[in-house]
């Protein structure tokens, strides 16, 4: 796996082995479900204290825009899966971080973890070299967070409301389910 980043966020021992099956079209139509509207409000923010935030770099916010403006270069559409996936498993971990194990949403977040650890697997095929190297760039920025990296406060059900937006923009129609 030389150069290539392992998204090794979770670690789970026991993984379905139905989910480390199923392509990447399967995995993010269940993280879709997973990710719907009263899911996030509930576990990722009534659950949590009022105003509550986690610090992130800047790069580990991926929002729309950022895609429509990676996509007017040159940047193609695997890399940009790529970049998602790697984002947003950084996401779920920031998350995670600050979440005990009796936490009401730990169960919830560890779901999701599972659903990335099986994506996964589909994007340990990519080596950094093989993306573009704006992409590559970005990646090593996400998986190289230093104590003078810039970080922003950002809520916790916000960077999970820009992981699905960004999916439905990268997958929605390449998988063929609704991507409004
Ligand atoms: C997305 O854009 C914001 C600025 O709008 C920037 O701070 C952030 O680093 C970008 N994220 C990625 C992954 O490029
Ligand atoms: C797309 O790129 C062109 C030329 O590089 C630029 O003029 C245009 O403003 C860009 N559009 C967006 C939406 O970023």
């Amino acid at each position: 796996m030389q150069q290539g980043y392992a998204a090794v966020l979770c670690v789970l021992a026991v993984m379905g082995l139905e989910a480390a099956a199923l392509g990447e079209c399967e995995i993010t139509r269940l993280l879709q479900d997973k990710l719907q509207y009263e899911m996030r409000l509930q576990y990722l923010k009534h659950y949590f204290p009022i105003d509550y935030t986690v610090q992130v770099q800047y790069e580990e916010v991926l929002r729309p825009s950022n895609i429509t403006r990676l996509r007017n270069g040159t940047v193609s559409e695997a890399a940009l899966r790529y970049l998602w996936f790697h984002v947003s498993s950084q996401a779920l971990l920031r998350i995670r971080e600050v979440l005990p194990e009796k936490h009401p949403s730990w169960k919830y977040t560890q779901e999701l973890c599972q659903l990335f650890d099986a994506l996964g697997r589909e994007y340990s095929k990519y080596r950094q070299t093989d993306v573009d190297v704006v992409v590559a760039d970005l990646v090593k920025q996400v998986h190289s967070a230093s104590a003078e990296s810039r970080r922003k406060a950002v809520r916790p059900k916000a960077l999970l409301d820009n992981c699905l937006k960004v999916m439905r923009m990268l997958y929605g129609r390449r998988c063929g389910w609704d991507s409004t």
